[in-house]
């Protein structure tokens, strides 16, 4: 194998990838674009675990810049207790490609500073806030089911998935309707691209669009996360106006395209498995385990880590200024923590996943996110508790930061739909 791909290299090499660090064994060199790769084009969790089951646990790529890539849950978990090494800020790896305009916070910060941060947003994001949302987010979630159940079949990325998570977090955030379709657009596109330019200029514009609604905020305070930040401070001092946008960006960004993917591969995988519909549906009581299952089954992040000093890292010899990539999407059907990990079994004790990150910087908008997607979960099955995917062509994906359905088309019979 290692061969196979050694005689690989100089045709990457060919396409523009930049050369292979002298310290790289040509061993560890394998070819892997996590924005592009065939393996995240098609099922993407089975694709990646077959390709990654048959690679050294930690290899090299010469794609999107070169990087390291780690593909063990456990070594990412002792990766990313050491920011000190692997720091979670850009600049270290030179900002070239990734995004370097502003500092995304808490995000893209290392201890000491992180946790001043992460302490202020974990207070608006603990399980008592978003408890308070509770029923806001179950009503919103019953009359986006109830706009579909009687058609019997949508597109569910763009008539549900992304309405639901953008609806939510407009509103939590407090950003004014005329701005809504402009934020998503560009959302989407700085997540979605390989292109470091394209990136940055997508940054740049939800960047303009954060500034726009602070301001909006700061003249007519309400309820919602960005008010709040106008009223918190760091050290006794207000926060300025580079952290309030940071902070705002990283939310909206964090927030929303990450509950669409995540929601739209549970429906898909629920779309091909009636008896699994058929347990939830039996037992609702039964639905925050089995959520927790379908969760660690379907993780959706890819994200770097940036070296600050030379280092070996499981044997493995890392020079400062170079990135790592996190797999969290795979983390969870990791077969060295969870037998048979493809598998969805809702009888199974939780099993640790990656789905939220791991360590400083886990999702602080976990319990956030659990919520939406149970609240989703109780509305549609009791709505549409028969559905499949539409027949037709196989599904496809986009890879990158968040991996995600590029369609999900649906279908149920309307005359047996049983309303609760
Ligand atoms: C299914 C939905 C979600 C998934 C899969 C997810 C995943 C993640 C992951 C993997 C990280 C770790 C990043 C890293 O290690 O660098 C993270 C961090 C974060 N997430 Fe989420 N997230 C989700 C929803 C949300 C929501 C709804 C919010 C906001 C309300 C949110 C806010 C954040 C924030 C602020 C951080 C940064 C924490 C820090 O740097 O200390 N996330 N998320």
């Amino acid at each position: 194998m290692a061969a196979a791909m050694e005689k690989a290299i100089p045709s990457l090499l060919s396409e523009g990838t930049l050369p292979i660090p002298g310290h790289v064994p040509p061993g560890l060199v394998f070819d892997f674009d996590f924005f592009a790769g065939p393996e995240f084009t098609y099922q993407p969790h089975q694709s990646l675990t077959t390709e990654l089951r048959q690679r050294p646990d930690i290899f090299y790529t010469p794609r999107n810049g070169g990087h390291w890539v780690i593909g063990r849950m456990e070594d990412a978990g002792e990766l990313v207790q050491d920011p000190a090494t692997f720091s979670s800020n850009p600049a270290v790896s030179g900002g070239a490609v990734t995004v370097s305009l502003f500092k995304r916070i808490p995000i893209d910060q290392d201890p000491p500073e992180h946790a001043e941060y992460r302490k202020l947003l974990n207070s608006m994001l603990s399980p008592a806030a978003v408890r308070l949302l509770e029923t806001k987010v179950e009503a919103f979630a019953r009359d986006l089911v109830a706009s579909v159940a009687a058609k019997g079949e949508c597109e569910f990325m763009s008539e549900i998935a992304k309405r639901y998570s953008t609806g939510i977090f407009i509103e939590l955030l407090g950003i004014p309707l005329e701005l809504r379709e402009t934020f998503v657009e560009w959302v989407d596109l700085a997540v979605r691209t390989a292109d470091p330019a394209v990136s940055r200029q997508a940054y740049a514009k939800i960047a303009s669009l954060m500034d726009e609604t602070l301001e909006m905020r700061r003249a007519q305070p309400g309820d919602d996360l960005l008010s709040k930040l106008l009223t918190k401070t760091i050290g006794g001092c207000p926060l300025d106006q580079e952290e309030l946008r940071g902070i705002g960006i990283v939310l909206f960004v964090g927030g929303l395209d990450t509950v669409v993917s995540l929601l739209a591969f549970i429906i898909q995988f629920l779309a091909e498995h009636p008896d699994h519909v058929r347990q939830l549906r039996a037992a609702p009581e039964d639905l925050p385990n089995a959520l927790e299952e379908l969760i660690r089954r379907n993780g959706i992040n890819n994200l770097y880590r940036h070296i600050q000093r030379d280092t070996c890292f499981k044997g493995v010899n890392m020079k400062a200024g170079e990135r790592v990539l996190l797999l969290y999407s795979v983390y969870g059907i990791d077969d060295r923590n969870v037998a048979d990990p493809l598998t969805v079994d809702f009888s199974r004790p939780v099993s640790r996943h990656m789905t939220f990150g791991a360590g400083p910087h886990r999702c602080l908008g976990s319990h956030l996110a659990r919520l939406e997607l149970r609240m989703f979960l109780q509305e549609w099955l009791a709505a549409i508790p028969e559905f499949q995917l539409r027949p037709g062509p196989k599904l496809t994906h986009h890879g990158g930061k968040v991996m995600q359905l590029v369609s999900l088309p649906l279908i149920w019979p309307v005359a047996t739909r049983v309303s609760q």
